[in-house]
């Protein structure tokens, strides 16, 4: 990997808050329908900041809240020492991209995760816009879910070069090309995993912890190098417990 010292801003400020905080977690803060959302927020980040590096804020507890409301919980997030990653997984033309990421670098977050497939001009421009503010792009490569391998893993004819190729693989150089900040990559795809953490180039940033079935340990050795966690803290009984757990199981 290369030295901290030479990365891109976001992703030299999460390494230096997992650093400080001895923590690989990215706490993903996923309310229930049952939640107050923004009050579920800024309780789980009061409560449990000691032991992750950044939070992910996913499309379903942004769209119900204030712009005034999100810019509370960064700033939160931020004053506790944690990045603040928006996970819409923005998938739209290159116009209307950039006025969403506007928005929510002004909101307060320092990374955003961008499907790929909106092509390598588009997401370019969604790199150099989040650049030009110290911010960053995380893109998904192979995602958690079940039906992930449908899509990710299937063959598809590389339009540039007129050869087979899955899918995840381009998705994996394109990331490298485009200078993202992250890739996400399953914990639970190990032998995905392996294969794209041996020509790694930026940090890999796994889901999929816990309740899908991915284990910390394993995901370890294969190359992660942040994990996503939401439910197994979050709906556990004792979630300052279980966060912890994580944190010490993240430890290198
Ligand atoms: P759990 O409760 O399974 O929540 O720990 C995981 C969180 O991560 C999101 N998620 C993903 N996000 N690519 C992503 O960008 C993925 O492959 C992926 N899988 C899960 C999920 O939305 C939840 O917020």
């Amino acid at each position: 990997m290369t030295r901290v010292s030479e990365l891109a801003p976001f992703q030299k400020r999460i390494a230096e808050r997992s650093r400080q905080k001895n923590s690989r977690i990215v706490l993903s803060l996923d309310p229930t329908r049952s939640h107050d959302p923004k009050k579920f927020a800024l309780k789980s980040i009061d409560r449990l900041y000691r032991h992750v590096c950044a939070v992910k804020l996913n499309f379903h507890l942004i769209l119900p809240l204030s712009m005034a409301d999100l810019t509370e919980i960064t700033k939160l997030a931020h004053a506790r020492g944690l990045e603040c990653i928006a996970d819409i997984k923005l998938n739209d033309i290159g116009n209307t991209n950039r006025i969403a990421i506007q928005y929510l670098l002004e909101m307060g977050f320092d990374a955003v995760i961008v499907n790929p497939l909106i092509g390598k001009v588009a997401l370019k421009s969604a790199v150099k816009q989040t650049h030009e503010r110290s911010c960053g792009i995380i893109t998904l490569t192979y995602m958690s879910h079940a039906g992930a391998r449908e899509y990710y893993g299937a063959e598809v004819i590389n339009h540039r070069t007129g050869r087979i190729a899955r899918l995840y693989k381009m998705f994996h150089s394109l990331a490298i090309d485009v200078k993202a900040d992250g890739m996400v990559v399953g914990a639970n795809q190990s032998d995905i995993l392996k294969e794209i953490s041996h020509v790694r180039k930026i940090p890999i940033f796994s889901p999929g912890i816990g309740i899908q079935g991915g284990r910390i340990a394993l995901a370890i050795k294969n190359g992660t190098d942040y994990f996503i966690v939401g439910r197994s803290i979050i709906a556990s009984a004792n979630p300052i417990r279980a966060a912890k757990k994580f944190q010490q199981l993240a430890v290198a």
